[in-house]
């Protein structure tokens, strides 16, 4: 099992797009592929056709014997997922301390699914630090951190590399951590500068193939399903297979 943690120090950029499309793109080279949903914003299950009012979930379940297995989903594009679930505050409370209550609570659980020994999970999270960013940190083989061409994503990118280091430093199974730059629209001079200055400040660290800013995106989530198999020619289905081959090579993610 590859552990991938998709991760943004600021809210908005992509990370819960970019997980499923990324999931669907690496799903296609036949490794097995399961995402998991830790932001309590549950959106995730959108992006794989689960019905909006489906309120099943991990955060629904509040010991650490409770088991995962029971509520993964298996979607129409070979990728299986694990919604956080919908729940009210006094249960999402719980949830929580939870979490907190059990350091290896995100492992303990990831492991008893056994799943098989070339199979990834990709991580969705919610943005900045959090506890959910912690147990994935402790936890991950690698980090994608998701930016956007703006001001905001570029000065945020110190605080993510101090959260990165922090709990990834020394630990011999994490491979490494990478870039992905989410919503780029090449006719705008903002976003070919942010583009520059990342590429030459992050060197090997950045993916150099972006993921273009693309309606089909957005409309691919309101038929709830991944770009890939929305628009199987649009720019955003390009880059996505892109980054996957990148990630593929870099981190040999795919045997
Ligand atoms: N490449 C893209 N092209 C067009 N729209 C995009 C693209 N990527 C994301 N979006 C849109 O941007 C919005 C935010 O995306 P998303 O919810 O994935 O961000 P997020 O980082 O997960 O947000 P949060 O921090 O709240 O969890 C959504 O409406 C999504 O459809
Ligand atoms: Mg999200």
């Amino acid at each position: 099992m590859r552990v991938v943690a998709v991760i943004s120090p600021k809210g908005g950029v992509g990370k819960t797009t970019v997980t499923a499309n990324l999931a669907a793109a690496l799903a296609r080279f036949g490794p097995r592929v399961t995402v998991l949903d830790l932001d309590p914003q549950n959106a995730l299950r959108l992006h794989f056709g689960m019905a909006h009012d489906e309120a099943v979930g991990i955060a629904q379940q509040f010991s650490v014997t409770d088991r995962w297995s029971d509520l993964l989903y298996e979607s129409a594009y070979g990728v299986d997922f694990l919604p956080y679930g919908s729940v009210d505050e006094t249960q999402r409370n719980k949830f929580e301390q939870g979490i907190k209550d059990q350091p290896d609570w995100l492992k303990a659980h990831l492991l008893s699914l056994q799943l098989p020994e070339n199979s990834i999970v990709l991580i969705d999270t919610p943005p900045g630090p959090s506890l959910y960013l912690q147990q994935v940190l402790k936890f991950a083989n690698i980090g994608l951190v998701v930016l956007k061409p703006d001001a905001a994503s570029y000065s945020t990118i110190p605080s993510i590399e101090s959260l990165i280091h922090y709990y990834c430093d020394g630990r011999k199974d994490f491979f490494g951590y990478c870039y992905v730059l989410n919503q780029m629209d090449a006719a705008k001079q903002l976003s070919r500068d942010v583009y520059g200055m990342l590429r030459s400040s992050l060197g090997s660290k950045f993916i150099p193939t972006t993921i273009h800013r693309d309606e089909a995106v957005s409309e691919a989530l309101a038929c709830q399903t991944p770009v890939s198999y929305y628009a199987q020619h649009c720019s955003a289905t390009h880059d996505v297979n892109e980054v996957s081959a990148w990630l593929q090579k870099n981190f040999g993610l795919i045997d």
